[in-house]
């Protein structure tokens, strides 16, 4: 579903991803670990066009993403949910998750959609005129996984939704992702968190220092000794 094939992103001279490859097949979720600095978010914006690679290919559904306006890729189903959430602030919840879905031109699947995010998130529901920025992390970070949901996407991908939020959160940032899978939603999930990514993810990747290092199974990773040293024993 999505192919990266030696991606390569430089900031002026600075080399921030080295040659990186990762695919993500229909019905997937895949993790893409590594520490701050690692090159996750870069190459995130080099899939969804916010950063032009000089060198790799993207491709999404067999084309090519690159030079791609991020509305046309709403369009064909890929959807981001931003590290840092993108939301604004001074507007409601229901505001919010209406921006997320204003491409859509029928209003009734768009009415849907916000039926089912309220579902998967009765809180918000009960929250749709509160504004969003006064709400805590946690239901910040589902405002944010909601507007991601109203483009009608096949494919999300999600840049650290655990950034900055209590363990009892995180956990339920867990639960969410597993729902995606009920969804029937592909899923990219980078995260620094190697726990929650290696409780949802079928495979995850590992980056550091701008180069994918291990690819496996979240299951085989955490039992391989050079893993554990370099990248769990923190
Ligand atoms: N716009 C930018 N200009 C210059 N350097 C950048 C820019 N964005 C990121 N970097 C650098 O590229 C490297 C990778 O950053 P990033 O992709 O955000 O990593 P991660 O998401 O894994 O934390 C870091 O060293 C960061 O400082
Ligand atoms: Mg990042």
């Amino acid at each position: 579903m999505l192919e990266v094939r030696d991606l390569e992103i430089r900031y002026g001279p600075f080399l921030a991803v080295d040659k990186v490859s990762l695919e993500v097949r229909q019905g997937e979720i895949v993790g893409v670990i590594g520490p701050n600095g690692a090159g996750k978010s870069s190459v995130v914006r080099a899939i969804t066009g916010l950063v032009r690679p000089t060198g790799g290919t993207v491709s999404f559904l067999g084309q090519s993403t690159l030079d791609v306006p991020v509305h046309e890729l709403i369009r064909r189903g890929l959807s981001l949910v931003p590290e840092g959430r993108g939301l604004f602030p001074m507007m409601s919840v229901e505001e919010n998750l209406l921006m997320g879905g204003y491409s859509l031109t029928d209003r009734s699947r768009r009415d849907e959609l916000m039926a089912s995010c309220f579902e998967l998130f009765p809180i918000l529901k009960e929250r749709r005129n509160q504004l969003a920025g006064t709400l805590s992390g946690g239901q910040q970070q589902m405002v944010a996984v909601s507007v991601g949901l109203m483009g009608d996407p096949q494919f999300c991908i999600f840049d650290e939704p655990s950034l900055g939020l209590a363990p009892i959160v995180i956990q339920q940032i867990g639960e969410t992702l597993q729902k995606m899978r009920q969804l029937k939603l592909t899923v990219l999930l980078i995260e620094q968190n190697a726990m929650l990514a290696s409780s949802v993810a079928d495979r995850i990747y590992i980056m550091s220092a701008g180069r994918m290092q291990f690819h496996d199974t979240p299951d085989r990773l955490m039992k391989n000794p050079e893993v554990i040293e370099k990248f769990l024993s923190a």
